[in-house]
């Protein structure tokens, strides 16, 4: 019999990756686009949501006609996609202005704003989490008040993905682990919150349907047909928020399993089967893609970020040597951070060049290097960063563990999740053993298994996962390594203490 066939698609925050899988997981064929983050002012970011729309079409119709594969096989498209990100549309369904994302800090007044409007305990009981800066509920705050023509205009307000759906599809939807980041949702009962929606003053008629990940949102519509080479009758289910995605792509659907990833951002994930929540809210609680159950994460702002900054600013020279001989620039930057001791020969960065959330919920905080001295290469900072980014994912590890939430099986994903000196790293930092699997397309493979389950090709998430997903390698612990490591971190948490009050007044010059 023939195959069925699905594709992923990952609106990114460097680049839309698009993979059409067969129904046993193996990749067909896969493409990717990049476009570019602005960054208006220091602190702020945004993206537009038509390069998302057209790194969309450009990939899906890559991957469609390079496969040979016949359309009416690929059955069901999940999207995935970086969280949190305001999309605003006209009446007309066109785009209003460049969409504020994830790592923006501009919305401090705001979130004083939404406590003064409702307490943070009753906050945290509805939305599980306080009100956080880089959440899409204070972005919109922030256009009511600072642009009150683009707020009047606003029809419908989206995430990043649910653009994408809507430009696939003309539905405007969203679903359950997405819309938990928009401080908007009751994440227990995994639908709209009324009294949240009246504290904020914000119509519900702005916000799509609630959908549960693997359901059903839609299908293609005859001008996407045409664009991406597939049929009317393909259907494009929930998806997934990024992390929620790339639980399901990394087999992270039950109690007791969790994984790191590194890419732009950096997250530790846990799966959880009941609604834990951190009262500090030093890390997020949402719905996850698994129907009826939740997660909680930590997050790292500048993880992947801080690297391919270090990378863009100063390495110019590797990229360039790169792109002549064919190899990746990571490994060779890899390879030059094997050659340096851990902890730098005393060097430790702080990775908040776009603030910082777990532990420290702070906008204002910037990077840091620390300890410089004349000793130092170009390869000790890299080494550095790579560190500073594991130290903080550390932070995060251990709130879970403060939260009493057992983790047996920590996996590694992400493009930094592919660099076994980063993978070592972190097991050290842990004192667990790290692992990878083979399927390499996290989240897109993670919206791929929604979509097989929206079509009734897999009975349910966690079979699919069962089927489809098989460990690699497993890094352990260097017990000489985590000592040194162990001294290194306690100094890092104590740069931020020391540091705090300067960071609040740098931000105000
Ligand atoms: C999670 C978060 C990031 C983005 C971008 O809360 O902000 O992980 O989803 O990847």
């Amino acid at each position: 019999m023939e195959k069925n066939y699905l594709i992923g698609i990952d609106v990114g925050t460097s680049a839309t990756k698009t993979v059409l899988f067969d129904e046993e997981g193996n990749v067909t064929a896969s493409a990717s686009m990049a476009y570019p983050l602005l960054q208006p002012k220091n602190g702020w970011a945004e993206q537009r949501p038509e390069d998302w729309r057209d790194a969309t079409f450009a990939t899906v119709r890559e991957v469609v006609s390079r496969s040979g594969v016949r359309p009416e096989k690929i059955r069901g498209i999940g999207i995935s996609g970086q969280m949190h990100g305001l999309v605003m549309l006209d009446e007309q369904g066109k785009v209003i202005r460049p969409s504020i994302i994830w790592c923006d800090q501009r919305t401090g007044e705001e979130v004083e704003d939404m406590l003064r409007r409702m307490p943070r305990r009753k906050w945290i009981e509805i939305t599980a989490n306080p009100p956080l800066t880089g959440w899409t509920a204070a972005k919109i705050l922030w256009v009511r008040k600072h642009e009150p023509e683009n707020y009047a205009r606003c029809r419908h307000i989206l995430l990043p993905k649910d653009y994408i759906r809507y430009v696939l599809t003309g539905v405007f939807a969203t679903e359950v682990s997405d819309a938990s980041g928009m401080q908007l949702l009751d994440v227990p009962g995994r639908d709209w919150s009324e009294e949240v929606l009246q504290a904020l003053e914000i119509d519900r008629g702005l916000l799509g349907q609630v959908y549960e990940s693997c359901q059903v949102t839609g299908t293609l519509t005859r001008e996407a047909a045409e664009r991406t080479g597939l049929t009317t009758d393909t259907k494009v289910v929930g998806g997934a928020g990024d992390n929620a995605a790339a639980a399901v792509g990394t087999g992270v659907v039950k109690d007791k399993t969790a994984f790191t990833t590194i890419g732009t951002s950096g997250v530790v994930f846990a799966h959880s089967s009941k609604v834990a929540i951190d009262l500090k809210g030093r890390v997020h609680t949402c719905c996850c893609a698994v129907p009826g159950a939740w997660h909680v994460m930590g997050v790292t702002q500048g993880a992947g970020l801080s690297l391919k900054w270090f990378k863009d600013q100063f390495c110019q020279d590797y990229s360039a040597r790169a792109e002549a001989t064919g190899q990746d620039v990571y490994d060779r930057i890899n390879e030059d951070v094997a050659g340096v001791p851990a902890g730098s020969d005393r060097l430790i960065y702080l990775p908040y060049l776009m603030g910082e959330r777990t532990p420290h919920l702070d906008p204002d905080c910037r990077g840091v290097f620390f300890g410089l001295s004349a000793i130092h290469q170009r390869r000790h900072l890299l080494r550095a960063v790579m560190e500073g980014v594991a130290y903080s994912l550390c932070d995060c590890n251990e709130i879970l563990k403060e939260m009493g939430i057992r983790v047996d099986e920590m996996m590694a994903c992400g493009g930094g999740g592919k660099s076994g000196q980063w993978r070592q790293m972190l097991s050290d930092l842990y004192r667990c053993p790290v692992k990878t699997v083979s399927q390499e397309e996290g989240p897109a493979l993670g919206a791929a298994i929604l979509a097989g389950v929206g079509c009734g090709i897999y009975p349910d998430v966690e079979t699919a996962c069962e089927r489809l997903i098989e460990e690699k390698d497993q890094v352990e612990p260097d017990e000489k390594q985590a000592k040194i490591y162990e001294a290194y971190h306690r100094l890092y948490q104590k740069l931020y203490r020391s540091l705090k009050d300067d960071f609040r007044e740098l931000s105000g010059l």
